[in-house]
């Protein structure tokens, strides 16, 4: 039996994650997201804001009725319908939580809420006590906790644990504390606040300065008890701190934290890959853990002493985070069966549908290409999860483009049983498609941002094009894949427009706190 004390995992990506620009999902995808995190091993999944919108209200209901065994929660502000929502929303939930917030920094009670301390101690006091009638597990954070006064932080965090209150959330909501200060903060609260061990002390850190995840451990080390990340660090302006890396952090350094949770660390990387395929976010190349680079040695140097002994230069294995041991390579002879099995050592666990749509794109893309590597097959299987709302289907992308030519493009789709076709000229090729695009689905979103990047090396690589359009107010990203950019750049585009077809979840602004 382990001596290791137990540090809970609190995953927020449906949440703080979504609430990133261009990262909005719609129901379906935050199921899938939510299931995800399960078999991840997170402890509580926080699936929305519930009375933000009716979709993020459907959302948190939809993700109560999906997962078993994580803790469920909704955020809502300190006033009866917030917390009305959020109580009808993960009313289906096996374990409900109510996460309930009320800023106390001086600037926000000045400024925001004009409101003196008592009247926020009230306030808070009485959102934690009604949040109680509902559900036996309610969460309550000091919104700006480190900026706040340190006794006065300590009276409503001392007020709310009598209110009923099982956890204290204690946020660095906008990335302004250095690691030292908030460690030293969060023993101060231990120290200061009678009543302290009656609840769980949580930590929730912004990345402004880029110290979300250094704050996070300073806070584990000073005693808290539960982390409150997003995977790949997505979340408002610089993100949250990064789930993958608080958890090798502990992996890695028992030495310092001798602290475990229940994250299945082979599950992070698919994880992370869904993700980024969902939110159409790439995960930057050097991200630490999940980047693409996070484990290439490329100095000879480096790749001497690796090879001599791997722990020269490598900390953790990339088995350990789930990425599979061996880049076998896969060619056009290879069949269903050896296909499948390797997107199962990749993690991934597909529909047959899923896999038998995936596996014929594998055999035109290994008609093209000689060697089909993991990160094909890996950016292959994204698409097919991308795909999840599908309505429109791309058949067919003919151009034509060069110098003294008005580039023209001929898009077929289908929907349903319907095939269209239309062409359209436009300033360039894809431009051209896009138009195509519009005219036959109706929607028309412009293009904010677009960006290639091949996906292994060598002139037959696959191509990855990766947008972010704009559509009513709504921002969405979208990916698309193919050996010819045209036509990865209209797969991208066909994926932003489905997007905003099935959009369930509408990215609505957070309401103002009260
Ligand atoms: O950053 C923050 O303060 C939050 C709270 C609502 C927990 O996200
Ligand atoms: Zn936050």
């Amino acid at each position: 039996m382990s001596d290791k004390r137990k540090v809970l995992i609190f995953d927020t990506t449906l949440r703080d994650g979504e609430q990133s620009p261009g990262c909005s999902m719609n129901i379906a995808e935050k199921i899938e997201v939510a299931r995800a995190l399960e078999s991840l091993g997170v402890d509580i999944i926080e699936a929305g804001f519930a009375i933000a919108s009716p979709g993020d209200f459907e959302a948190v209901a939809a993700v109560s009725e999906a997962v078993n065994d994580c803790v469920v929660a909704s955020l809502a502000r300190s006033i009866p319908k917030d917390i009305d929502a959020a109580a009808s929303a993960v009313a289906k939930a096996k374990r409900p939580r109510i996460h309930v917030f009320c800023a106390t920094s001086e600037i926000h009670r000045t400024h925001k809420l004009k409101r003196a301390k008592e009247e926020i101690v009230r306030m808070a006091v009485e959102a934690v006590k009604l949040a109680r009638n509902s559900v036996p597990d309610v969460e309550f954070s000091p919104e700006d906790a480190s900026r706040t006064e340190p006794e006065f932080l300590a009276e409503v965090v001392r007020a709310v644990i009598d209110a009923g209150a099982s956890t204290v959330n204690i946020p660095d909501t906008v990335g302004y504390a250095m690691p030292a200060e908030y460690g030293d903060l969060i023993r101060y609260l231990i120290k200061n606040v009678e009543n302290i061990s009656k609840a769980v002390i949580s930590v929730h850190c912004h990345n402004d300065l880029g110290l979300a995840v250094a704050n996070s451990l300073a806070a584990v080390r000073a005693g808290a008890g539960q982390v409150e990340c997003t995977i790949n660090g997505i979340g408002e302006r610089a993100g949250n701190a990064a789930l993958e890396e608080i958890v090798m952090a502990l992996h890695t350094r028992p030495d310092i934290f001798n602290a475990a949770c229940g994250i299945n660390t082979q599950r992070i990387y698919p994880t992370s890959r869904l993700i980024a395929s969902i939110t159409g976010q790439n995960v930057p190349r050097n991200k630490a853990i999940v980047g693409e680079n996070a484990f290439a040695h490329e100095s000879g140097i480096h790749q001497d002493g690796y090879l001599k002994n791997r722990e020269t230069y490598e900390i953790m294995r990339p088995q350990d985070i789930g990425v599979p041991a061996s880049k076998l390579v896969l060619g056009k002879h290879s069949g269903r069966h050896a296909f499948k099995q390797r997107t199962e050592a990749l993690g991934y666990s597909l529909s047959d549908d899923q896999v038998n749509r995936a596996f014929e794109r594998f055999k035109v893309l290994a008609d093209k290409k000689k060697e089909v590597f993991d990160e094909d097959i890996e950016a292959l299987i994204d698409e097919e999860i991308e795909k999840i709302s599908e309505v429109w289907r791309l058949i067919g992308v003919q151009t034509t483009a060069g110098s003294n030519t008005v580039p023209t493009a001929t898009v077929t789709l289908v929907r349903e049983d319907q095939t269209v076709t239309d062409a359209a000229t436009g300033d360039g090729p894809v431009d051209a498609v896009y138009e195509a695009i519009q005219r036959i689905t109706g929607i028309k979103p412009s293009l904010c941002d677009y960006s290639l990047r091949a996906i292994t090396s060598g002139k037959d690589a696959q191509g990855e094009v990766t947008i972010e359009v704009e559509h009513e107010g709504g921002k969405f990203r979208a990916r698309g894949l193919s050996t010819d950019i045209v036509e990865a750049s209209a797969r991208a585009y066909l994926s932003a427009v489905n997007r905003i077809a099935t959009r369930t979840v509408t990215k609505t602004p957070k309401p103002p706190s009260p």
